[in-house]
Order: structure tokens, then sequence, then C-alpha cells
């Protein structure tokens, strides 16, 4: 679906858009579509229990006296209330509408909004920004679909005056799209399709964007002695690798980079200690964090973010075979610290454990922010409206949060602390992958990465509830949800640019 943005006209085919807030009051351009269709708008908000809430959708088909084929009026709420997340939601919610409808094109009107905190050209931004991430699909597989269940809608104009500041504002939400799309992509591709080196291998393409790009393989890990990483991929009969991208965007700086870590298990079987056969289908998207900071590294270099950012991802595949880690193997990570693996399943942590100690050491990064779809036991506590923030800095949970209201990516801070930490002491090596009982397994989770931290300031998102959705929402088709790109690129555009 193509985004553009133009002068304020009713179009003279296709469907038309226009707005009203709460207690049902039109706004100018849907007055105006009110005469223009004889009062046909008003009549069908009569009708209907349409009030202008914020995400509410009234659609009147055929209207007479235009040449248009349907004419759509979306609920902003109340106008001081409306933020960017409100003006997305709007978007979202017209193309979640029209995409497969049949209709080809849309025109949606935004005015100026009396009250409202946001410029006409602001709300146009977010409108398309909304759109454009609600116009996601991954239909790739589908040979057989019938023509009426494709996407129909080719082309999403926002009517604005001042259409060239609005596009202006659209340009740098348009490159983060990209990378959330990419994210959504990696998410959604089987396991026997992305696997370690054809991960790999799709970041390699970012370097068309000016992003610096190294892959390790298997020799070059185990020479910086990453025996934890690689315990977990040695069950499979494909290669572990150790992907590290950097975007120097303030090349003139003096201060270390920021550091994002992800968790890339291309497929987690659970190893030895299998999972259940049902459900594990989900395990293709075990390389959320992975795939999360590879469209983050999209984005802040389509954006050219002006910073200092290095990616770092590990992808292995957690497969039980004759050469697998069995449970009560010891490891010694690069760390030097020694990890008895009670658990197969709890393979993420060993493969951060050693992505999170190379980062710190290799880079003196400012922080190191990892992403990882590290436990069911988070999606227990928090389900799927908050990532678990663990942390050993107040500073940037504080910063994690905000930017989590402002994109809508929430994260809910957890505790930690000794008496969990004790909990992962090993008889007979220095730590052991799993808790002693089953309590607080995210928790526990955590305390293993921070034993790899090394004192750098440091959240660890755990984000298995959130990279992948089973329904529609407002912005994020079900399916790979691409979490954690907005999040981070607002942190990094709010606090580490220029
Ligand atoms: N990848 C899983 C966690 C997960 C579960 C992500 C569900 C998304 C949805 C992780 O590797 C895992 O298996 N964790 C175990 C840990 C346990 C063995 C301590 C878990 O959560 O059961
Ligand atoms: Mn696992
Ligand atoms: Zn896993």
């Amino acid at each position: 679906m193509k985004i553009a943005f133009a002068a304020p006209s009713i179009p003279g085919s296709g469907a038309y858009v226009v707005t009203a807030h709460d207690d049902g009051a039109l706004s100018p351009a849907a007055k105006a579509l009110d005469e223009r269709t004889g009062g046909a708008i008003v009549r069908a908000i009569k009708a209907g229990r349409f009030k202008g809430s914020r995400g509410q959708v009234l659609e009147v088909l055929a209207p007479s006296g235009l040449g248009i084929s349907r004419a759509l009026v979306v609920g902003l709420g109340k106008p001081g209330d409306l933020d960017p997340l409100g003006a997305q939601a709007a978007g979202g919610a017209v193309v979640g509408r029209l995409l497969t409808s049949g209709e080809t094109a849309v025109a949606f009107a935004v005015d100026h909004v009396e009250g409202a905190s946001l410029s006409p050209a602001d709300i146009a931004a977010n409108v398309a920004y909304g759109a454009r991430l609600r116009s996601y699909r991954f239909d790739k597989y589908h040979t057989k679909k019938k023509p009426e269940e494709l996407p129909s809608l080719v082309k999403f104009t926002v009517v604005v005056a001042r259409e060239a500041e609005a596009r202006k504002a659209f340009a740098p939400l348009d490159k983060i799209a990209d990378g959330i799309f990419l994210t959504r992509d990696l998410v959604s591709e089987p396991a026997n399709i992305i696997y370690p080196e054809s991960l790999a291998k799709e970041a390699k393409a970012l370097e068309k964007l000016g992003v610096k790009v190294e892959i390790l393989g298997e020799a070059q890990m185990a020479k910086l002695g990453m025996g934890a990483l690689l315990g977990v991929g040695q069950g499979s009969a494909r290669d572990s690798q150790l992907l590290v991208m950097q975007w120097n965007g303030a090349p003139r700086s003096k201060e270390g980079p920021l550091a994002f870590v992800g968790k890339g298990v291309t497929f987690d079987t659970g190893g030895i200690s299998i999972k259940p056969a049902g459900g594990m289908e989900d395990m293709k998207w075990d390389m959320g964090g992975a795939g999360t900071v590879i469209g983050l590294m999209k984005a802040l270099a389509g954006r050219k973010a002006k910073c200092n950012v290095v990616c770092v991802a590990g992808l292995v595949e957690n497969m039980p075979s004759g050469t697998a880690q069995r449970p009560g193997d010891v490891v010694t990570s690069m760390s030097g610290q020694t990890i008895e693996v009670l658990n197969t399943d709890a393979e993420g942590r060993l493969v951060l454990a050693d992505a999170l100690w190379y980062t710190q050491g290799r880079f003196k990064p400012r922080f190191m922010i990892d992403l990882a779809t590290l436990t069911g036991a988070i999606i227990v506590s928090l389900g799927h409206e908050y990532a678990g923030l663990f942390s050993n800095d107040d500073t940037l949970s504080e910063r994690l949060a905000a930017a989590g209201k402002a994109t809508g990516e929430g994260v809910w801070r957890m505790p930690m602390g000794d008496a969990y930490d004790k909990q992962i002491n090993s008889d007979i090596a220095d730590m052991q992958n799993i808790g002693g009982d089953r309590v607080a397994g995210s928790i526990t989770a955590a305390q293993f990465l921070q034993r790899f931290v090394n004192g750098v300031p440091w959240v660890h998102l755990d984000i298995a509830g959130m990279a992948w959705t089973k329904k529609d929402q407002a912005t994020v088709p079900k399916g790979g949800t691409g979490y954690g790109v907005r999040l981070l690129d607002r942190l990094v555009a709010d606090h580490y640019e220029g």
C-alpha cells in the first residue's frame, strides 16, 4: 500500500474518510461532506450509535451526490486527548476495515483540531503511520487465495492543508515502519527458511544502508570461549552464528555506543529437555529478540539517526540429537564463569550470557539493553500487555517506561535482588541455568543474565508475551508484532541523539 499526502479536496472516486469527536461534533471536512451528500452523514450518525469516540468507525456506502464509493467517519475522541497514538489508531482502523474490502484507494481528511496539542501536519503524519503499520501482510506462502481474500487497497492518501509539512513529519516514521516490517517478516518466517546463517544473511543486507555487519561462525566463537552459546547449538545441523551490526551516525562522539542485544533462537524445541508437541510451532519466533534488534538497526540507519549503536544477536537452533547438550552438562562461558545446564530448554539465557559478555567487553557501551522471548512465566505474569523489564539502572528504566507510554509498547518493571540470585547457585558449577524450585522463573532468568553484564547499565526486556499476537490490534495485524522497534527507536531519539 502506497502512502501519499495531498491538499484538501473530496476525491472523485474511492473511499473518503472524515473525522468526528466525542459528542458527535463533526470536523470541517465532515460538515462539508455532509452538505455535498444532502445530509447523508448526519442522518447515518442519527440512525446508528456512532458517538465519535476514539476508534469508532461509521461507514456510509455509495452516498449520492458524489463519485465516491463510500464515506467513513472515524471517531477521534476528545479533541484535547488526541495524541500521536490516537491518530495512528484512526489510520489503522480505516485500513483494518478497507484493506480487503474491494476498495483500492482511500483519502483521509485531516483538519485542524481545536484544543489538540498536535498540529494538522503531525496528526496527518501519524494517521499515515498507523495506516501503513496496519497494512502489513505476510502472504508470501499463499498460492491459492481467492482474489477477494487478498488486499485490494493500494493507495492511502492523507489530505491536509500544508501537505508538504505532513510529508516531512512522516518521513522518519516511514523509516521506522520499514524496520518494523523487517522484524515482522523475520519473525513470521518458518524455521526451515530462517536459521542462524540465513538470518545473519538477512541482516547483512543492511550494509546497503551504511550499517557495518560482521558475522562470526562457530570456529571464531570457540576461539573466544563462547561455550554457553555454542552448547545450545551443538545439537543442530545448522551452524550457530554471532551477528554484530554497527551504525555510526555520530562519528565525532567520544562516548561509547548504545548496545542492543537479541536472543536469536531460530527454533526452540527445548533440546533434550524437549517441549510438548502442542504449540511447539510457536518456537519459530524464539528469535524475536534478534528480529527486533535487526529491525531497529534498519529503522535507525534508515532515518540516519545521529548516534552510535551496536546491535548483537546470538543465533542458534536448539535441537535434540546425538550431539545435543545433555541436562547436567557443565559449560564454560566466555566470561570464564561455569554453568550447570540443568534444563536444556532454558537456552536463551545461555546464548545471551556470551552475547552480553562479548558486547560489554568489546564495545564498552553506555548501556546494554537485551531483548529476548525468554520465559513462559512472563506471559503468566503480564499477559500480552507489557514486556517485563529487569534492570540494574533506574534512569534507563524510567526512560524506557516513558518511551513505552509514548509508543504504546509498554514495559513493566519487575523486581530483582539477592534472594532471587541465590536460587541459581549450583552445587557443581558457578551457577545453574534454572532456579531451584519453579517459582519466579522470569526473575531468576534475569538474575542469570545480570551475572554477565559486568556492571554496565543494563535492561533486560522479556518479550515472550509481545513478539507475536493472535488477534488484530489497531496498528498491528495478527502475527509477528515487531514489538520493541518503536520503543527503542524512541528511547534513542529522545535521549541519545544530537
Ligand atoms: N523460548 C522459551 C520461552 C517462551 C515460551 C517464549 C513461550 C515464548 C512463548 C524459553 O526458551 C523457554 O523454554 N523457557 C522455559 C524456561 C524453563 C525451562 C526454566 C519456560 O519458560 O518454560
Ligand atoms: Mn527454551
Ligand atoms: Zn527459547
